[in-house]
């Protein structure tokens, strides 16, 4: 199996285990922003295992030093052990591991895993995306009205308006939106044609590195809220090309 495949697979075994026990909440930056006992322990498998085969690596941790810089070098792992902490919490189902190399800047390789439905996304820059070894291409064409959208919730409050905003807007001209709650999941859903697009603004790096990789290499149109998507500016409109320009209009328009 590929390294990070392995690592990710590990570290859900692991989520899964423990999924629906007693655990350890601290808060983060406000009252909705959670880490675990469990998002510690995963995050130490991801290292370990890729350390033991890659002494080199470098990392770029959701529950490491805070730091959000990816150095210009090779062999920088993003990593976040639990993407859906909330739910995670909660007892519901919908979280995810995710993994990407970066190399200078780009994003070379990706694994996200959900590990209450098995379900292992992979992707390699330029290569395709595969969904436990199956090619996935989303292959939808919707017009914006019959477009099935999900969006995220930020933890930045002064975020809440526009995010609001958006949801206002496009919900009277699309299909319907979500709010699921892990953007690594969202994103390896919108891959394999179960969503058509989404949005999200005031995220970290770790939460889009692996997922905007499969979701690119699956054919989906991966863009900022203005130019192109870039790890460091949390901003991210991810839709089936069908969809894309328009989406990203309608949020520019609600912006200003
Ligand atoms: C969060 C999830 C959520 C998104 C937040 C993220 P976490 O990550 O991806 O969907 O709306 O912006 O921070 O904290 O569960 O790893
Ligand atoms: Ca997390
Ligand atoms: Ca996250």
């Amino acid at each position: 199996m590929k390294l990070i495949c392995e690592a990710a697979k590990k570290a859900g075994i692991l989520a899964k285990e423990r999924f629906d026990k007693e655990h350890t909440i601290d808060t983060k930056t406000r009252v909705s922003d959670v880490v675990t006992e469990v998002d510690f322990a995963c995050q130490k498998i991801i290292v370990d295992t890729i350390l033991k085969h890659l002494p080199e690596a470098k990392f770029v941790l959701e529950e490491g030093n805070g730091d959000t810089t990816i150095p210009n070098a090779e062999c920088i792992f993003v990593v976040d052990p639990i993407d859906g902490t909330l739910n995670y919490t909660h007892s519901l189902p919908y979280f995810a591991v995710s993994i990407a190399r970066v190399d200078y800047g780009e994003i070379t390789e990706a694994a996200v895993y959900l590990p209450m439905t098995d379900e292992m996304f992979y992707a390699k820059k330029g290569s395709g995306a595969f969904l436990n070894g199956t090619q996935i291409v989303n292959k939808n064409n919707p017009t914006l009205e019959r477009s099935f959208l999900v969006t995220g919730w930020p933890y930045d409050e002064s975020l809440f308006d526009w995010t609001l905003r958006t949801i206002e807007k496009l919900a009277r001209v699309t299909q319907e939106i979500r709010i699921l709650g892990s953007s690594a999941a969202e994103l390896c859903h919108l891959a394999c044609g179960k969503l058509d697009g989404y949005w999200e603004v005031g995220l970290k790096p770790w939460d889009t590195a692996g997922g905007v990789l499969i979701a690119r290499e699956a054919g989906v149109v991966i863009s900022g809220l203005t130019g192109d998507y870039d790890l460091r500016s949390g901003e991210i409109v991810a839709a089936v090309p069908s969809i894309h320009e328009r989406l990203r209009e309608i949020l520019k328009e609600v912006r200003s």
